[in-house]
């Protein structure tokens, strides 16, 4: 398969559509085999559309719900410091049963902010799903419940995942050629 440039930078095949794939579905039936009812799936754009959009095909899990969220940072009018809200999420969501879709789990700062904006929603239980995961990269003690692939501490773009904007589109995932 073709390296393609992105901004300027080369990037090869790293994990090819066939293998994302089987590793998808993997996830779906680890997921599937908790039989949690009634589950409320948070896919965290953007980056995890793609991977959203295949997992849930696979879910076979009764009355599945899935609801979009992003996490935006803004600088607040009464503090000065950063705040961090949680975009998308309508109606009561206390007491259900979360299970967040990620791309990408890298130190595990975006993780930890969601999982703590949920929590002030006064949610259920909270299960995590990704599809990629650095270790090396990740600082904090919040368990993954459902990993498709742990990584090197490489950059990698395509199938949902992005390098400034660009290569969210690619089937196949890419990493940075040295
Ligand atoms: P974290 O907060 O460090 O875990 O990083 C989370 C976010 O950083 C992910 O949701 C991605 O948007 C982005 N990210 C981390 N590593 C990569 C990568 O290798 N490629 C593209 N985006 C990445
Ligand atoms: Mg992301």
């Amino acid at each position: 398969m073709k390296d393609i440039t992105l901004h300027n930078k080369k990037f090869e095949v790293f994990i090819a559509e066939t293998e994302i794939a089987a590793i998808v579905h993997s996830i779906a039936n680890n997921i599937n085999n908790t039989r949690i009812k009634n589950p409320l799936f948070i896919s965290v754009l953007n980056g995890s559309f793609m991977f959203s959009s295949d997992i849930m095909k696979k879910i076979t899990l009764p009355k599945t719900e899935i609801s979009f969220i992003k996490l935006s940072s803004y600088l607040g009018k009464e503090t000065t410091g950063e705040v961090n809200k949680l975009i998308g999420i309508s109606g009561d969501i206390s007491g259900r049963n979360i299970i967040i879709l990620e791309d990408i789990i890298d130190t595990g700062i975006t993780l930890e902010k969601i999982i703590s904006l949920l929590k002030k929603e006064k949610v259920g239980d909270i299960k995590v799903a990704t599809l990629l995961f650095k270790p090396e990269a990740y600082t904090k003690d919040l368990n993954i419940d459902f990993i498709g692939k742990s990584i090197a501490n490489d950059f990698v773009v395509g199938y949902g995942l992005d390098y400034d904007e660009f290569g969210r589109n690619l089937p196949h995932i890419y990493k940075l050629k040295e």
